[in-house]
Parts: C-alpha cells; sequence; structure tokens
C-alpha cells in the first residue's frame, strides 16, 4: 500500500456514529480508503474495504447476507473477517481469497476502525476524552459535519481559540477572549494542552443566557489534543473573584460550562469528517434549555465550517503545495504555539509510521 505523507495510518479514527451502522451497508471514504461497514446478527460492528477482489465492484453495492457481505456482481460472499466464502458457480475457493478487515471498537456511542497494522491495535490508545459520554450525570447532543478542508485545517482551528472573538462574536466570543486571555501551553509525551484564562470580562452572550449572569465573569477553556485527531474542550466559567480561576477549576466547568469533544477523521486530502459531541452536567442545562442549546452548538460549527470551506479554497488556488493541510503562513503569532507543537506531535508521529512502513 502506498502510503499518503500527511495521514497517520496507526491510529484509530472514528468512522461514524453506532446509530448509522446497522444491517445495511454503509459506504465511507477514511484516509483515502473506500470501506464498507454493517452490523453482524448479534450486533456486532463490521469493517471491511469497500473493493470486491473479482472486478472491483464495491461491496457496498451488494447486500448483508446473515453475518457477510454478497457482492452485487457476480454474488461472491465474504464473511466479517473478510475471507471469501462462496463463489457462485466455481468449486474452488482460493484460500487467500479475502478483503481486507478494520480493526473496530464500539464506544462513546462511536466507531471507531484502526487503519494501520492490526497488531498494533490497542484499544487502549483510544483518548479518554469522550467517556463523560457514558455518564448517566451528562446531557449530549453530537452528530456529524462533513468539513470541505484537509483535517489539519481543524486542528489549527481548535488549538487556536482566540477565533471565537471573530468567527463566533454573536455568541461564545468577544474581543477579550484574543485580547485579554492568558494562555499557557504545554506538551507532554504525544498530548498537548492548552489553558486560555480570561479574567473579569463581561459574558459573551451564550454565557450570559445559559449562565444567567448579569455581572463581569471568569472564564476558561482548556484544549487537549491527542493524535492523531482527538480533541476535548473544557469550558467553565463563574463570577469574577479576585483571583484568577486555578487548576483546579479550569478542571471542571464552574458555574456554567460545557464540553466538546471532537473526533477528526480525515476523508480524503482536502476532505474531512468531523464527529463532534458537546455535553454538559444535566444541571448546567435544565431540560427547558437544550433545544436553545444544541441549535446555537450546532450554528457555532456551523461557522468554523465556514472559515474551514473558504480557507481551503485559497490554500488550494494559492498553490499546489498549498494543499494537504500546508498553509505556508507568512507570520507566526503568539496564538499559533499550540497548533504548531500538536502539528509536531503527529508529524513525528506520521515519520515513525513511514519508517516502518517496509513491513506493513
Ligand atoms: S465484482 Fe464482485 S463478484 Fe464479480
Ligand atoms: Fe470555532
Amino acid at each position: 500500500m502506498e502510503e499518503s505523507e500527511t495521514f497517520l495510518h496507526n491510529g484509530w479514527y472514528v468512522i461514524a456514529m453506532s446509530q448509522e451502522v446497522t444491517r445495511d451497508l454503509l459506504p465511507r471514504m477514511v484516509l483515502n480508503e473506500p470501506l464498507v461497514m454493517y452490523r453482524t446478527q448479534a450486533g456486532v460492528p463490521v469493517v471491511l474495504e469497500d473493493y470486491c477482489p473479482h472486478r472491483l465492484l464495491p461491496l457496498s453495492k451488494g447486500c448483508v447476507v446473515g453475518d457477510g457481505v454478497q457482492c452485487g456482481y457476480h454474488g461472491m460472499q465474504f464473511d466479517p473477517n473478510g475471507h471469501c466464502i462462496n463463489i457462485p458457480g466455481e468449486e474452488r475457493i482460493p484460500r487467500d481469497l479475502k478483503v481486507r478487515r478494520y480493526p473496530v471498537v464500539e464506544k462513546h456511542r462511536w466507531i471507531y476502525a484502526w487503519m494501520g497494522k492490526p497488531e498494533l491495535a490497542d484499544p487502549k490508545l483510544i483518548p479518554e476524552y469522550a467517556d463523560p459520554t457514558e455518564s448517566a450525570g451528562w446531557h449530549h447532543v453530537s452528530g456529524l459535519f462533513p468539513a470541505r478542508c484537509n483535517y489539519l485545517l481543524i486542528l489549527d482551528n481548535i488549538m487556536d481559540l482566540s477565533h471565537l472573538a471573530f468567527v463566533h462574536a454573536g455568541s461564545v466570543g468577544d474581543a477579550s477572549i484574543a485580547d485579554k486571555a492568558v494562555v499557557e501551553t504545554s506538551t507532554q509525551g504525544d498530548r498537548v494542552r492548552v489553558v486560555r484564562r480570561t479574567c473579569n470580562v463581561p459574558a459573551a452572550s451564550t454565557y450570559a443566557h445559559f449562565g444567567k449572569y448579569r455581572g463581569n465573569i471568569d472564564r476558561w477553556q482548556v484544549t487537549e489534543y491527542a493524535p492523531p485527531a482527538f480533541f476535548l474542550v473544557n469550558n467553565g466559567s463563574k463570577p469574577t473573584a479576585p483571583t484568577p480561576p486555578s487548576e483546579g477549576d479550569v478542571s471542571g466547568n464552574g458555574m456554567w460550562g460545557f464540553q466538546v469533544y471532537h473526533a477528526i477523521t480525515p476523508e480524503t486530502e482536502n476532505t474531512s469528517h468531523d464527529f463532534w459531541t458537546i455535553g454538559a452536567p444535566v444541571e448546567m442545562l435544565p431540560a427547558d434549555a437544550r433545544e436553545k442549546f444544541k441549535n446555537t452548538m450546532e450554528g457555532i460549527l456551523d461557522e468554523d465550517r465556514g472559515v474551514y470551506d473558504a480557507q481551503q479554497k485559497a490554500v488550494e488556488a494559492k498553490s499546489p503545495l498549498g494543499r494537504a493541510g500546508r498553509v505556508q503562513s507568512r507570520i507566526a503569532l503568539k496564538g499559533d504555539k499550540a497548533l504548531v507543537a500538536a502539528r509536531r506531535v503527529l508529524q513525528t508521529k506520521i515519520n515513525a509510521d513511514r519508517r516502518g512502513v517496509a513491513g506493513k
């Protein structure tokens, strides 16, 4: 297999929301590889390469039969491990006739697939970021948004939240987020963490509405990154206090806040799947506030998608080298520190994988 230089293959990627995967075949492109997924009769998710080895019709054009798949062209059948188990009209089935099967984990109401060497697929490598989605004390909204951009542009966006001041000025942002924030970036192993504290500022409209604030607030945003492209953003706030929010404060949501998880999965070099979940402790989001909260959050994600789309077009128009997430920026700002650190962590892992590519 030819390796793309901008993708980390030995990694977990979210490839579907649990409810999307049924007894019908669902095709999806991931890291430029066509996948097809479905569930066995026992409900176990299966992910196979979406090519029939005979004449390359995508298996997703066929149908599920029992626990396997039947090609829609000449009827070859494959079991959930990808082994061919029937060829109509043929007595003999070559022993090595199979399609690639991808290791799968279902967790966080998502389907994760391992896109590299199967023997390296360790479920413990899935980050813990979305674990609160499994807790009863949280309310969640979630979805899948297509993004017309290379996945690294989304990484850039999430790692530099100063953009709230401009992209989301009508909801969660105001000028203070860019002007007054005190930002600390740290890297530990392959994790990058950014803490933004913005103190004694008027509550942005979303905070004023849901947090019911009347005066100034202290707010914080803690972004954590784990490769290939998992993100947790913990947002919190409380009435302004004489001292800035402590490390203990910023690990919670304060008087009002919420968490955002993104699992960004490259579709192709220039398009991505943005799987997202936004959660809040139920006491911060009473039942009558949930519809408006969901609409507000979807509107915010749409604003980001508008940026991605326009930015990707500009990056591609600028030069062929500007593709695949290479922005070729002419200036580095202080706010770029975290995205540079995250890109570096990822590139180091991609390079290590590429050195091991011969054994693949
Ligand atoms: S293309 Fe699938 S059986 Fe012929
Ligand atoms: Fe944003």
